[in-house]
């Protein structure tokens, strides 16, 4: 949706006075999944598909909103007993929540928004709304908040709003998000580094399965809890430890019999990301595409026999990639549904494509949707 159609509703909804309107995108990321909880490294880089927002005070005590694409509205008061029912509602108000808590003055506001990430596609759109939400309000009111922070009040938002445990990587790559590269975070001391993006021969592609399994969120703490029982259980051997991520396999086959094999799985494939993520900056420091596409595959092996976090549809096209030759595929995001990362030779493109279509089609009766991806800015306004 342009700036000139949101702005359109937004009038039909509030009156004549003119909003601000201010966009955030969704991301993908390459490699290191799973780690950012583990004060490990992540590979994301922001997208071309986002949400964008249209924003007035209104001199009242409640936020006014409307979704656009779900034909909704919410309102509600600022105060932490204000919590809307409405899922989408949510994250808005947990912004300006996190905000206050954070010693930031909030005035309502009317408000339309609308997107265009794909919603539980593992693109990040709840990430996308808290960024863009987050960034407006600093924006508008002045309140002086640096982009880590920012991330850090939409990461917040989903413990304690939306209750998923999540890492940084998502508000983070929609913050600082730049068009043409890809952003190496070290999530333990968040230094951070662009790498320009344009693999010459090379596209990403990415295949929504359009699945989304139930619980994912549950399920998506549990990993968390396991990672975080193996790396307290290393640290009483190695004080030193802060996250899994300074572990090594030595350290936690030491444990092993302390803990579940469950969370030994689960801390194993932890340890081997985080080695893939440096592998695969140093191959791209060398525009080795056949070693990032290696560690692609590794990843969704891990990811899917070790971490558990993969299902049917997307293993099928994993190996779909795999058959076809494609340089590199895996399961992006959190996983339980959602899209795989291709990276795919020129050439192979729309033959993997239709492929990929017509297999996927036979076997679960529905098409994947296909993106382009097209690394993009972050967080601004219009
Ligand atoms: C979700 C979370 C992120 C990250 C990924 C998996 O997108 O929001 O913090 O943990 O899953 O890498």
């Amino acid at each position: 949706m342009t700036k000139e159609q949101i702005v359109k509703i937004f009038h039909e909804k509030f009156g004549a006075e003119a909003p601000e309107v201010y966009t955030s995108p969704g991301r993908v990321n390459l490699i290191g999944e799973h780690t950012d909880y583990n004060g490990s490294f992540v590979f994301p880089g922001a997208i071309d598909k986002g949400m964008i927002a249209a924003i007035r005070f209104n001199g009242a005590d409640k936020v006014k909103a409307y979704a656009i694409d779900l034909d909704e509205s919410s309102e509600f008061g600022l105060n932490e007993e204000d919590l809307p029912k409405e899922g989408w509602a949510k994250y808005i108000f947990g912004v300006c929540r996190e905000i206050i808590k954070r010693g930031g003055t909030i005035k309502a506001f009317d408000t339309v928004f609308s997107g265009d990430v794909p919603l539980g596609a593992g693109m990040s759109s709840s990430a996308a709304l808290e960024s863009t939400y987050a960034f407006a309000l600093n924006d508008m009111l002045k309140l002086g908040i640096d982009k880590f922070e920012l991330a850090r009040v939409g990461q917040s938002t989903e413990h304690n709003y939306v209750g998923v445990k999540c890492g940084i990587m998502d508000q983070f790559a929609s913050l600082f998000g730049k068009e043409g590269h890809l952003i190496r975070l070290d999530t333990k001391t968040m230094e951070y580094e662009y790498f320009p993006f344009d693999p010459q021969g090379y596209k990403l592609v990415l295949l929504d399965t359009v699945v989304k399994h139930e619980l994912a969120s549950s399920a998506y703490n549990k990993r968390r809890e396991s990672c975080e029982h193996a790396a307290r259980t290393i640290a009483k051997r190695h004080p030193e430890m802060e996250f899994l991520r300074d572990a090594t396999m030595e350290m936690l086959l030491e444990v092993k019999n302390e803990i579940s094999e469950e969370d030994f799985m689960r801390a194993q494939y932890v340890i081997e990301e985080t080695q893939r993520v440096r592998d695969v900056s140093d191959a791209l420091e060398r525009g080795d595409y056949k070693t990032v596409g290696e560690k692609m595959y590794e990843t969704h092996h891990g990811m899917s026999k070790l971490y558990e976090v993969s299902c049917d549809e997307l293993d099928f096209l994993n190996d779909i990639a795999r058959e076809h030759g494609v340089t590199g595929s895996r399961v992006m995001g959190g996983g339980f549904g959602g899209c795989t990362i291709n990276l795919v030779k020129d050439e192979l493109h729309d033959s993997f494509v239709a492929d990929a279509k017509e297999k996927f089609k036979a076997r679960f009766g529905h098409e994947p949707k296909v993106y382009d991806v097209v690394i993009s800015d972050g967080a601004r306004k219009l």
